[in-house]
């Protein structure tokens, strides 16, 4: 994919960005040499034949499989600076960043490792690149809701490290709804909300109501079938609640990159962005995922400049620094 200048000298907001979808094979190698594990490929090729995915669960599988090399606090750092490095020559600006506690708890890697690994990243990218960034800690949907309420409590000793809370993995079958309780009590410690809404999943209107009405999120994380029901799209229209697309994400893990959807929920009037995801493992990061728009969607640099004001605007950056944004 060719990067037009436009693209590339656009100032960007990242608002979808799992860290742990950010790591490439180079730095999977190199975790696996220090913490001494034995990796199933050997070349950077052969990691990346593997990824064959044609749904989110074969995703799901080479990502979660992909984290057993993040052992040390040190390890997150290196994750999270070979990142902010990348994105820095994409004139990104801004990152609201996930992390999945659960996926690395559950294999005995403590909390504070995660969080005090990515921390030492946040501070170091902002002194080193000029880019801020928010943690927003997601829980797991396929666990049960009682893990995920321990997870949250544990998370109250970092408070003031993060910024809000996500629900991300398999959501077929684990609807919003089950997380009402864990998301009631996130937002009365004063973390901000959001949750993914995949797009192609059954019962998928149904699971956005829920965000919407039941949860009462802030944005909707992909969410673009909102499309089909005119009650629950003026329902964002007026609310503000944004949406954060991930084009190139889409064409692996559903049915099509969705850039049509974008168009016309943009025209709609919806605050709609443009995301990476899981960029290590979709192979395009922030600016592929525009340039996929250009080309695909034939919009003009207005439009793709509009939907980088949007992640400003829809971003829960402090007031001061939005302003810095624009
Ligand atoms: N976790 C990481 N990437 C994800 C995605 N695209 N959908 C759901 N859960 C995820
Ligand atoms: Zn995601």
């Amino acid at each position: 994919i060719q990067i037009s200048p436009f693209v590339a000298g656009l100032p960007k907001v990242e608002l979808h960005l799992h860290i742990e979808g950010t790591l490439e094979p180079e730095l999977k190698f190199e975790l696996a040499r220090r913490n001494g594990i034995e990796l199933a490929h050997s070349t950077a090729e052969e990691v990346q034949a593997s990824y064959a995915f044609d749904d989110l669960p074969s995703f799901l599988t080479a990502y979660y499989d992909g984290m057993n090399v993040l052992q040390t606090s040190e390890d997150f750092t290196d994750l999270a600076m070979a990142y902010f490095r990348r994105v820095a020559e994409q004139n990104v600006r801004h990152v609201e960043m996930f992390f999945d506690p659960q996926a690395h708890t559950s294999r005995g890697v403590s909390f504070d490792a995660v969080i005090t690994g990515l921390r030492r990243a946040q501070i170091e990218a902002e002194r080193q690149f000029g880019i801020t960034s928010a943690l927003i800690m997601c829980f797991l949907r396929d666990f049960q809701a009682e893990y995920a309420m321990a997870t949250l409590l544990e998370s109250l000793r970092y408070r003031e490290w993060i910024l809000g809370v996500g629900l991300d993995s398999d959501e077929n079958g684990n609807p919003p709804a089950k997380f009402a309780e864990v998301f009631a009590r996130a937002k009365a410690e004063g973390y901000l909300l959001t949750m993914h809404c995949d797009v192609d999943i059954p019962g998928s209107i149904e699971h956005i109501r829920q965000v919407i009405e039941e949860i009462g999120v802030a944005r909707i994380d992909h969410g673009t079938n909102i499309v089909e029901n005119p009650e629950l799209l003026s329902v964002i229209v007026e609310r503000g609640i944004g949406l954060t697309s991930c084009p190139i994400s889409n064409t692996w893990v559903s049915d099509g990159s969705k850039v049509e959807l974008v168009k016309r929920l943009a025209e709609a009037g919806v605050k709609i962005t443009l995301n990476s995801d899981d960029p290590a493992y979709f192979g395009g990061y922030i600016a592929e995922n525009f340039q996929r728009v250009a080309d695909e969607g034939g919009v003009d640099e207005a439009f793709l400049a509009q939907l980088s004001r949007n992640a400003v605007d829809i971003s829960w950056a402090p007031a001061v620094l939005k302003a810095q944004l624009r």
